[in-house]
Formats: structure tokens, C-alpha cells, sequence
């Protein structure tokens, strides 16, 4: 089997990022991240990738007429990459249907709670200020709508009573790291179906 050619976007420090690359890089996931896109200048991202060898660009917003055309300018470098899923990694932005029509249930995402609750920015703060006894994350394909997408796979960690936003934060991510890679594998090995709003995993 060909390894998938991933092509990640991402806003910040990058550690899913970091998680992916080590994943390939140790064989423990059939791909390989063929480039990575970061929409902020200084995202930590950028340096991962450069480490890694793997080609990063910074596209700039601002340079563009229209979120659209933004959106066309990752997509011709995704594509000249050979890219075939799209991995957000803590990428900051909305997407367009230009995005989302080109790579159709080909983009999945990662969030830092158990969706749907708790969707949107600061999950963990919202998790922990709404007193909830569990939270966790999930790997979804992304959709239209923010956090919304068919659910992969999720992960579920206790909140213990005196978390604080970084603790909670630092365990739900270290569960972010095995299940986004645990998704990628499923997906590269054609494991998983959407079926409406549900995602069947076909066994091996
Ligand atoms: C993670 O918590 C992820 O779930 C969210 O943004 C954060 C990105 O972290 N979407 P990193 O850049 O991968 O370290």
C-alpha cells in the first residue's frame, strides 16, 4: 500500500503536528506529511516542519483580496503536493467552501472536548467552568459547520477536582496526539465509511 500524503494546517505551537510527523517517521502510520501550511507568520509549526524536512509555507491573509481567493492559493499548494487528506492541527480559521468542496469528507480536524458539547475556542476552559466530571477529544471530519462533523474517534479523561485550565489542557492533549494518529491509520488503510451523521469503522 502507497503511503497517504498528508498535508497539515496549522496556526500555532504544532504539537499534533509534532505527533504526526513522529508517527510516519516511526512507521507506526502508513503516511507522511507532505507539506504543511500555517497561516500565522511566527507558528511554532513552521519550525517543526523545517526540522522535519518537510516544505512549510506561510500563506498571509491579508495578502489576498477575499478569504476565497486565500483559500484557492492553499489548495494549488496542497494539490501540487500530491495531497490527499487534509489534517487541521490547532489551524484557527473557518473554512470556506472552496476548501471544503475541493477535499469533500477529505479534511478531518481535532477539538479539545467531547463535541458536541463544548465547541468553539477555550473548550477546556468551558469544560472546566461548566464542572463537567469527563472531558476528552475528537477527531472529525470537518463540515460546514464549526465542530460538527461525523465523529471518528474520541478520547475520554477525567477532570479531577483541582484541575486548572493547563492541567485538564495538557491531559486532554496528550490523548489529542494518540487518536488523531489512530485516525490517520484508519483512514489510510480505508477503514472508515461515513453513513449520515455517523462514522462506521470496518473492522481489518
Ligand atoms: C489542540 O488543543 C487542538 O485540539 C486544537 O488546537 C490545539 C492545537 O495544539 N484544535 P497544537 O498546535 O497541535 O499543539
Amino acid at each position: 500500500m502507497e503511503k497517504l500524503r498528508l498535508g497539515v494546517l496549522a496556526s500555532g505551537r504544532g504539537t499534533n503536528l509534532q505527533a504526526i510527523i513522529d508517527a510516519a517517521r516511526s512507521g507506526r502510520i502508513r503516511a507522511e506529511v507532505a507539506v504543511v501550511v500555517a497561516d500565522r507568520i511566527g507558528a511554532r509549526a513552521r519550525e517543526r516542519a523545517r526540522r522535519a524536512g518537510i516544505p512549510e509555507y506561510f500563506v498571509d491573509l491579508a495578502a489576498y483580496p477575499t478569504k476565497e481567493a486565500f483559500e484557492h492559493g492553499i489548495v494549488s499548494i496542497l494539490e501540487r503536493h500530491g495531497v490527499e487528506l487534509v489534517c487541521l492541527a490547532g489551524y484557527m480559521r473557518i473554512l470556506t467552501r472552496v476548501m471544503l468542496e475541493h477535499y469533500r469528507n477529505r479534511i478531518i480536524n481535532i477539538h479539545p472536548s467531547l463535541l458536541p458539547a463544548f465547541p468553539g475556542l477555550h473548550a477546556q476552559r468551558q469544560a472546566l467552568e461548566y464542572g463537567v466530571r469527563f472531558a476528552g477529544c475528537t477527531v472529525h471530519f470537518v463540515e460546514e459547520e464549526v465542530d460538527a462533523g461525523p465523529i471518528i474517534l474520541q478520547a475520554v479523561v477525567p477532570v479531577l477536582p483541582d484541575d486548572t485550565v493547563e492541567a485538564l489542557s495538557a491531559r486532554i492533549l496528550e490523548q489529542e496526539h494518540r487518536i488523531y494518529v489512530e485516525a490517520i491509520q484508519l483512514y489510510q488503510a480505508g477503514r472508515l465509511k461515513i453513513e449520515g451523521r455517523r462514522v462506521r469503522i470496518r473492522p481489518e
